[in-house]
């Protein structure tokens, strides 16, 4: 999938955001709001440049109508297991939650990896954000539970990353492509 999308249908109320690739400049307009996208956890490591010029295709952005940023989905086909599609990194803007906006930029990229082949989407959350856990199980992804231990509630991974990185691996079908 590429170009300029929109999503929804019948619509009152502001403008829709449209649904694009991000390009490099992205990066430089996002890369100092985005811990605070985050709730000011530590993510500018894990924002590199190189996600805007390697990944453009397999990533998102949604854009309002005023050409502001109002959410960023980096993502990935991974090169060793093709049928899998990850989510690296997602977020909307924290002024412009609860509207649907992650949702449909979730659905926008779902779409886009069945149409490379993609039948399986992972995303790793770390088991104490409750809103991103809340989130993804409203996506339909589900915890995976082999070798899993119950942290903050959620079936997870202890030390998945590094000390102390806890992860719940979340992951749901994708549909093939229509
Ligand atoms: C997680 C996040 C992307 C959700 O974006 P959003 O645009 O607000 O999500 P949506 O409006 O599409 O919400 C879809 C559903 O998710 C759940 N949800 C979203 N935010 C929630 C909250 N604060 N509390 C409880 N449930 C929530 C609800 O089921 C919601 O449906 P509803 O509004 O009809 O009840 C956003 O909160 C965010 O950017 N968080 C910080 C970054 C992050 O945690 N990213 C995910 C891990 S990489």
């Amino acid at each position: 999938m590429s170009g300029t999308v929109g999503v929804g249908g019948a619509h009152r109320g502001p403008p829709l955001p449209v649904y694009r690739h991000p390009t490099e400049a992205d990066h430089r307009a996002l890369v100092d709001d985005i811990e605070r996208w985050f709730g000011g956890r530590r993510m500018r490591p894990l924002f590199g440049r190189m996600w805007f010029v390697h990944f453009a295709s397999t990533s998102w952005v949604a854009e309002t109508a005023e050409g502001r940023i109002a959410a960023i989905l980096l993502g990935f086909a991974s090169p060793d297991r093709p049928k899998e599609a990850v989510v690296h990194l997602a977020a909307v803007d924290p002024n412009l939650r609860r509207r649907g906006i992650g949702s449909a930029v979730h659905r926008t990229w779902l779409a886009g990896m069945a149409q490379r082949g993609a039948t399986r989407a992972i995303v790793a959350v770390p088991p104490d954000e409750r809103v991103a856990v809340l989130f993804y199980r409203s996506l339909g992804f589900e915890p995976e539970l082999a070798g899993a231990t119950p942290l903050w509630g959620v079936p997870a991974f202890a030390d998945y990353d590094a000390d102390g990185v806890d992860r719940a691996l979340f992951t749901r079908r994708i549909e093939p492509a229509g």
